[in-house]
Parts: C-alpha cells; sequence; structure tokens
C-alpha cells in the first residue's frame, strides 16, 4: 500500500515538483494525496493545479489566529486521508498541538547539514563560517525548529567565489534529489524514529568519503 503524503508549500515548490516527478513512478512507495499552499498566488500551486494535482490554497490571512489556520489545513489533510506530510518551502510556523498532532508523521527539508545554520539564510550563515561543504538535510517536525530526528543528508562543495545564491542552486540540486529519497525511506517503512534518531534499515555503508575541495 502506498502512503498517502500531503505536501504544504508556500512558494516556488520545486521541492514539491522533484517529490511528485518521484512519486509517478509504480513502485515508488507513496503518492501525492493532497498539495496545500499556504499562498493563493505561490506559483507552486498554480504548477500543481495545472496538472490536475488535488491542490488547493488555503490562505493563512483568512484565519484569524496561528491555530485556526492550522486546524483548516489539519482538516484538509484529514480529509484526504494523508499519512504523512511533506514541507516543501512551507513558510509558517506551526502551533504546538498541530506540531504535536502530526510529530513522527511530518517531514521538512532543510538547505544546511544540520545542525548547523538552523533558521533564515542558511547559506549566508555557511559562507560567513567559511565551511568547504555544505548540504541539504531531511528530517522530522519537532517542536524546536529544524532540530527533529535526521533521516538523510546530502553534501556539496562549497567553492570559492561562492554566493548565497550559487550556493543556494547547488544545494537546491542536491534537496531534489533527496527529498524524494528521504520520503522514500519513511513511507517504505525502512526509517523509523526510535529513541529521538532516525533509524533506518537495510541500507549499506558507503566507504567512500566526499573532499572538498577535491585532490
Ligand atoms: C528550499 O531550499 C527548502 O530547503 C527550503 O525552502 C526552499 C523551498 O524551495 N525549506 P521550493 O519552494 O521547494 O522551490
Amino acid at each position: 500500500m502506498k502512503k498517502r503524503v500531503g505536501i504544504l508549500i508556500s512558494g516556488r515548490g520545486s521541492n514539491m515538483m522533484a517529490l511528485v516527478a518521484a512519486a509517478r513512478a509504480a513502485d515508488y512507495p507513496a503518492e501525492i494525496a493532497a498539495v496545500i499552499s499556504s499562498a493563493p498566488d505561490a506559483a507552486g500551486l498554480a504548477w500543481a493545479q495545472a496538472r490536475g494535482l488535488p491542490a488547493r490554497a488555503i490562505d493563512h490571512r483568512a484565519y484569524p489566529t496561528r491555530e485556526a489556520f492550522d486546524w483548516a489545513v489539519d482538516a484538509a489533510l484529514t480529509d484526504a486521508g494523508v499519512e504523512l506530510v511533506a514541507l516543501a518551502g512551507f513558510m509558517r510556523i506551526q502551533s504546538v498541538g498541530f506540531v504535536a498532532r502530526w510529530e513522527g508523521r511530518q517531514l521538512n527539508i532543510h538547505p544546511s547539514l544540520l545542525p548547523l545554520f538552523k533558521g533564515l539564510h542558511p547559506h549566508r550563515q555557511a559562507l560567513d563560517a567559511g565551511v568547504k561543504v555544505s548540504g541539504c538535510t531531511v528530517h522530522f517536525l519537532t517542536a524546536d525548529t529544524d532540530s527533529g530526528p535526521i533521516v538523510a543528508q546530502a553534501a556539496v562543495p562549497v567553492l570559492d567565489g561562492d554566493t548565497p545564491e550559487s550556493l543556494a542552486a547547488r544545494v537546491l540540486a542536491a534537496e531534489h534529489r533527496l527529498y524524494p529519497y528521504a520520503l522514500a525511506l519513511v513511507a517504505s517503512g525502512r526509517a523509523r524514529v526510535e529513541g529521538g534518531r532516525v533509524r533506518i534499515d537495510a541500507v549499506g555503508h558507503p566507504d567512500g568519503c566526499l573532499l572538498s575541495p577535491q585532490p
């Protein structure tokens, strides 16, 4: 049985597009049951609707409180039979109640190698720190921002002359590979939270390592 996934977006939606593309494969363990955008004018929402996906806006500005908006999202997810939520550029902070309700069933992607560079402007933070490797992380959502159990990470080199924009573009390409892979690990049951960490069944341990700069 494929897991029913709800994707929450607020903007461009390129990670959503990567998940939608992956879910087209017959053997992918998840299907996209709902796309919800907090912004009616999000480019990602128009893209999803044009492709006939079950996509709708829930305009956060139409709700008096964070909780009221969250419960509207929750109702839409529940109506669609969603079992797993994937945040993909979703720009709303969630209420404690919503996070608790979906704990262990909600994923996020953050464009840094967590726990480094949480929060806003992670690429600027990475460049300011002078790291030679950055990347992206898919993790389970918890009440602490960008701090939940890590499912998977992808690394990219940081190059001399990088700007936040050039680094963001390199990391984004990695995000589009990582998120479908991480969602598949969770949806298939191969990745499970145990004791605050994610255990992964049957994944090989590559013996190589990434050097940056390359020799
Ligand atoms: C991505 O970089 C993601 O990691 C971050 O917000 C950005 C969303 O991009 N959370 P998109 O809307 O998926 O194109």
